[in-house]
């Protein structure tokens, strides 16, 4: 598809902990089409595990980002700046919450816990808006990464639920802010895939029993699918979709 060419776009990629990561696989699909890529690391504990991701991409900007830290994010954006002047869009793929508050039942997570979730996985993505919508002087696309368990609760995935419910409105408010200055803002809702991350929730291996069993093909999700939809949704092939949330699951979210 011509208008799917990235070629020379420039994409700031938040989420890369290790090469199995979602945004991983959006990061190679962006560049399998031709964009540039500003990379992000939390912090130097994580930083030896993307490296040869960053590697693998080629990436031109390679800084670190931890968005509970004061300045950070803005300061791995102005990186992005000063390299590439300008940038088309940016992929937002991080989550996080206390293991207590994720594994407790919900109405008693601690304030401090459902803040910070909140902070890390939900407004941390209004911030690398707030920060990269400037540079998007062209118009661009921005993406981040929810789950099914917004919508229906989900054994075991507790506060992250409503955190995510709390992403997807955001992403819809967000895309009628942006509108206007050409900027498209979508949440792609993947199945269950075997990250980093997925690892803290109890019981994942039976989430992905189920989602196998609930899809309409008995197939899981691939990184490399997502990485497909994440390209097309930045590129110009998507100019009228915003505000949505797109699923990739195979069917397993249709299906009683
Ligand atoms: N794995 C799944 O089954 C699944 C399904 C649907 C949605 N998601 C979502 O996809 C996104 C990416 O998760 P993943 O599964 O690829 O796991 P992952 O562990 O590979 O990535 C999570 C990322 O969050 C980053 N992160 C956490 N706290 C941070 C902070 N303070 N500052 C900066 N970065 C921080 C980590 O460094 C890591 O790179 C998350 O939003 C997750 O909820 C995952």
């Amino acid at each position: 598809m011509a208008c799917m060419n990235l070629e020379d776009k420039t994409f700031f990629i938040l989420g890369i902990a290790n090469g199995k990561s979602i945004a991983a696989g959006a990061a190679r699909a962006l560049r399998a089409h031709g964009a540039r890529l500003a990379v992000t690391y939390q912090n130097e504990k994580a930083k030896k595990y993307v490296d040869p991701v960053a590697e693998e991409l080629g990436a031109e900007v390679y800084v670190p980002c931890d968005v509970t830290e004061e300045g950070s994010l803005e300061a791995a954006v102005a990186a992005a700046q000063k390299t590439f002047g300008t940038l088309d869009g940016a992929v937002h793929s991080i989550a996080f919450a206390p293991r207590d508050d994720l594994h407790g039942k919900v109405y008693q997570t601690s304030k401090d816990g459902f803040a910070l979730a909140m902070d890390i996985s939900c407004h941390s993505f209004a911030r690398l808006a707030a920060a990269t919508a400037p540079l998007m002087t062209n118009g661009g696309s921005l993406l981040t990464m929810t789950y099914y368990g917004s919508q229906k609760v989900v054994d075991q995935y507790g506060i992250m639920g409503p955190v995510k419910a709390a992403l997807e409105s955001l992403a819809m408010y967000m895309a009628c802010d942006l509108g206007p200055a050409g900027i498209r803002v979508n949440c792609i809702s993947p199945g269950p895939m075997d990250t980093r991350a997925a690892s803290g929730i109890r019981g994942f291996d039976a989430l992905m029993d189920k989602a196998k069993n609930k899809s309409a093909s008995g197939t899981l999700v691939a990184l490399e699918d997502i990485g497909n939809l994440a390209a097309f949704l930045s590129s110009d092939a998507a100019k009228a979709i915003t505000g949505q949330v797109h699923y990739i699951d195979h069917g397993a979210s249709i299906t009683d």
